[in-house]
């Protein structure tokens, strides 16, 4: 998820870009870069680093009608002067935000016929694409034509030398916007970016084209059909555009999950559902094939990603999983097997704890692999193969997103382990990627749940204690359930194995104690069911929440929320969203500060 801008008009488009920019850093800061035309060529300015870096290397002295900007969340190719945006060719320039999913094979093609490819990005051929179609068709009619070749999401905006009164945007599955003023139109990722000058705004959907010129705009369909779009007022603060309208980033973390799931799964399934992309681990197909046990380690919410991960591994591919917290694992005299595989989760891959265990792996001649959402972060770079969750920057402290993303990679990457074992067959395998496939949208069914569970925080955000309680892949789900309770709303939450309750924290059960339950329909439903009789007969109050509609469960509950599952271990992704949502309401309720809860950190670089 990166931050695009282009202007064009009658002011100052380094100082507007410039500024933009600075307003979309949220959406990624680790490398920037911006062009615009000086004495009618163009010229880019980039450099690894935040935007007051950029700004420091931008002579503001020229005068330029027209510019794009880029502050970078890297996907392909680590944060460097190379990569960062924008990449030129001949008199094109271009910024993007998205993943190419075909870009190998373009860039193959690309490279035969003579173009020279200056960084490891995705972005770098669209640029090419655009040159090359020039040689015979308008900028405008390049565009399209290379745009039709992409497979994957893009937002893109575009200028170039020749034709410098227009800049043109597409977008596909990532957001774009335009803002207009008789003099001026801008172009970004986001409104905030030029909020402070202009509210009269046209989402583009996906597969539009726009082409702008400083007096005008005209909208099209990809294949070039043209489209009428009126400009609708937006009535947003800056502070609430920044977050998407919503009150937190955590809430707008949370809603995020649909796009970032997708994100997570974007050219990692071949498209016909047969099989997961194996080159996405880093991985060769022998060396996946031979290991003998793996080892999971992180630290916080990615630790219960661990949990969920050996429960699926071990059943779908058969394989010894030992999990364990990055600060325990680090000092344990482990005995390492041969032929294991170590794996650190980690959403920053900077977490001291689990950045030590990583290497007390190495040192121990362990293969290791991470999984990770920022690109070229240390634990990026320094394990020996890496998985890229791709979920975008998360900025609330309590992991939202991260999590369910990585879920996902862990499901991915069982799936690859049981294939290359011979553990599972054909149909199965694709049956759990076609079920896969369901997730973003039965994401988006789970949120539907925000209003249900609202109304639930108001009955509860006074209790002082909550116990969450599951079996199987859902004990880790409650793990998870009471970490983000616990830490945004400072109440004590408890996550325990339902079957373990009876050997200690049943004894805090007394009339009115909130137990939250969440039940699968599976192998364990009758035996939760006991447990949840156990809390009925000593008067607790049953919050449930479950993809089943059993009579014996609803009756017992005195709250019951029903979660459309798809299946165990993806519900497990479906049942986390709906109680994020609960901490998130039952903090705002108690007057938190949801985005920065006291005394945590998102990335946690010490000991
Ligand atoms: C901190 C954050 C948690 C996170 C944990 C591990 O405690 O507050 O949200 O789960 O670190 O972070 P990592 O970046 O390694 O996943």
């Amino acid at each position: 998820m990166c931050g695009i801008i282009g202007y064009i008009g009658s002011k100052s488009a380094l100082e507007i870009v410039l500024d933009g920019l600075k307003r979309l850093e949220y959406r990624g800061y680790d490398s920037a870069g911006i062009a615009f035309l000086d004495n009618g060529r163009i010229k880019t300015v980039k450099c690894k680093g935040k935007i007051k870096d950029l700004e420091a290397l931008v002579d503001k002295n020229v005068i330029s009608s027209i510019a794009i900007g880029h502050t970078r969340w890297a996907t392909h190719g680590r944060p460097s002067y190379e990569n960062a945006h924008p990449h030129c060719s001949g008199t094109i320039a271009l910024v993007h935000n998205g993943i190419i999913e075909n870009y190998a094979e373009l860039k193959e093609e690309l490279k035969k016929e003579g173009y020279i490819f200056n960084s490891e990005t995705d972005t770098e051929v669209i640029a090419h694409l655009i040159n090359k179609y020039k040689k015979e068709l308008s900028f405008e009619e390049a565009t399209r034509k290379a745009v039709s070749h992409l497979k994957g999401s893009y937002a893109i905006v575009v200028m170039d030398e020749s034709e410098s009164n227009k800049l043109i945007g597409v977008r596909m599955e990532s957001p774009l916007v335009v803002g207009v003023t008789e003099t001026e139109k801008f172009i970004a990722s986001d409104v905030p970016a030029f909020l402070s000058h202009c509210n009269e705004t046209i989402f583009l959907e996906d597969g539009e084209m726009i082409v702008l010129t400083p007096e005008s705009f005209k909208l099209y369909t990809i294949d070039g059909k043209e489209k009428n779009k009126k400009p609708v007022k937006i009535t947003w603060t800056a502070s609430m555009a920044e977050k998407g309208g919503f009150k937190h980033f955590m809430l707008k973390e949370i809603y995020e999950q649909p796009r970032a799931l997708a994100d997570t799964i974007r050219g990692r399934v071949l498209p016909d559902a047969s099989s997961v992309v194996l080159s996405e681990f880093h991985l060769n197909a022998e060396e996946i094939s031979q290991f003998k046990k793996l080892y999971l380690i992180a630290c916080g919410t990615s630790f219960h990603a661990c949990i969920i991960g050996k429960y699926m591994i071990e059943k779908i591919a058969r394989i010894p999983v030992e999990v364990d917290i990055a600060s325990e694992f680090r000092y344990r005299e482990v005995l390492f097997e041969k032929d294991s595989l170590l794996v650190i989760i980690t959403q920053s891959g900077e977490t001291a704890d689990t950045l030590a265990a990583l290497r007390y792996a190495k040192k121990s001649g362990i293969k290791t692999m991470s999984i990770c959402n920022v690109v070229g972060s240390t634990a990026s770079r320094e394990a020996d193969a890496v998985f890229y969750t791709h979920s975008g920057p998360e900025i609330g402290v309590a992991s939202t997103k991260a999590f369910t993303s990585q879920i996902v990679g862990l499901y991915l990457f069982a799936i690859a382990l049981a294939s290359s074992r011979g553990m599972i067959t054909k149909e199965t395998e694709e049956k759990f990627l076609k079920d896969l496939l369901l997730l973003p949208r039965m994401a988006e069914e789970a949120l539907k749940l925000d209003n249900k569970i609202q109304q639930l925080a108001k009955e509860v955000y006074r209790k002082p204690n909550f116990l969450y309680l599951g079996r199987g892949l859902n004990y880790p789900v409650a793990l998870e359930g009471a970490l983000k309770l616990k830490e945004i709303s400072y109440i004590h939450a408890e996550g325990y194995a339902a079957g373990e309750m009876k050997h200690g924290p049943i004894a805090l059960i007394e009339e009115g104690f909130p137990v939250v339950f969440i039940v699968s329909n599976d192998i364990y439903l009758d035996k939760t069911v006991s447990n949840v009789q156990e809390i009925k007969a000593r008067d607790g109050f049953i919050i449930t929440f479950s993809d089943t509609l059993t009579d014996k469960i609803m009756e017992l509950s005195d709250r019951f929320i029903h979660v459309e599952g798809i299946n165990s271990y993806l519900n497990t992704v479906l049942f986390s969203i709906p109680l994020q949502l609960f901490a998130y309401h039952v903090a705002l309720l108690r007057g938190c500060d949801v985005d920065q809860p006291r005394n945590l950190a998102k990335s946690v670089t010490v000991e």
